[in-house]
């Protein structure tokens, strides 16, 4: 086991220049957002014999049981795990928007930090509007994660603070979006799913750099045990969320035995190595921020997101 070896941060951001991040977020909102019920043509066909995701990041790519699985039960797979990783997503915009709407309580509304979280909230609300019609669209059912992780989560949206808010946010919002930028540039996935991606892509990016600032700006004033708290709660809330992002559910659909596939893409390398890399560019900053500590990396290990 390594000590923990974080980089000395570069100097956090203070309240004013978060401020400032803010007005131009706000001005880039105001400018380049969108309306997916006119942005996205909803009557276009959706023909199922393509990919809905590259079929490399798959759960089940290049296991023993993809190599006996045809060609249609491929593209199949990818159209139930996009709508699981959709679902997932819109779940947790759904934590998002109550935690923010939370936050914003306890917030002067003339400073625009707290005008910024509100902008959010429309953008997430847009955001899961858009999931729910796009899986409706594929066809696909809504999928849910565990209930332990549902019960769990209703614990976490009604305590979360400080970075412990922010940092399992920007985990979920960093993995999703890598995943998505992949999926935006490969022309062989349907161009409904890479429309919604691209939309989600440009409204992400301000929301991860608002995240980031706050993260680096909140970690910069806790104490010592205060640290301890929030990355151990960040670690484990960000790792149950990355767990849940394939249901268990989408093995059925695809006529498989979940039970089998559940294992065969539990102990995939290839799996874990697509979770690796989707986390690769937020692990390195939760590093930077010293949130990978000798008693985190485990929980982050065990989720395969280091
Ligand atoms: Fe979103
Ligand atoms: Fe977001």
């Amino acid at each position: 086991m390594t000590a923990a070896r974080a980089p000395r941060p570069a100097a956090a951001p203070d309240r004013d220049q978060v401020r400032k991040t803010a007005v131009r977020l706000l001005s880039s909102s105001s400018r380049n957002s969108y309306d997916p019920d006119l942005d996205i043509d909803w009557d276009a066909p959706v023909e199922l014999d393509m990919k809905f995701m590259p079929l490399e990041r798959t759960s089940l790519y290049g296991t023993k049981l993809w190599d006996r699985m045809t060609e249609e039960q491929r593209y199949e797979l990818s159209r139930q795990e996009l709508a699981s990783v959709a679902s997932t997503g819109l779940w947790f915009e759904i934590i998002l928007i109550q935690m923010l709407a939370r936050w914003a309580y306890h917030q002067d509304p003339q400073d625009p930090r707290t005008q910024y979280a509100l902008a959010e909230i429309g953008d997430e609300t847009r955001h899961v509007l858009m999931f729910a019609k796009a899986i409706a669209r594929l066809g696909t059912p809504t999928y849910r994660p565990p209930n332990l992780v549902h019960q769990l989560a209703r614990l976490y949206k009604a305590t979360a603070r400080g970075p412990a808010l922010f940092a399992p946010v920007l985990v979920a919002e960093e993995i999703t979006d890598r995943l998505q930028r992949e999926t935006v540039n490969d022309e062989t996935v349907h161009p409904l799913v890479r429309m919604v991606s691209r939309i989600h892509i440009v409204e992400e990016a301000r929301h991860v750099r608002f995240a980031r600032e706050e993260v680096a700006r909140q970690m910069a004033n806790l104490g010592f045990v205060g640290k301890i708290v929030t990355n151990l709660s960040s670690a484990i809330v960000a790792s149950f969320v990355a767990s849940s992002l394939i249901s268990r559910d989408v093995y059925a659909a695809v006529g498989l035995d979940p039970d089998e596939a559940t294992k065969a893409a539990r102990s995939n390398p290839n799996w874990h190595e697509s979770r690796r890399w989707m986390a690769e560019k937020i692990m390195g900053f939760l590093d930077e921020q010293g949130m990978l500590t000798w008693y985190t990396r485990p929980i982050y290990e065990l989720a395969h997101l280091i």
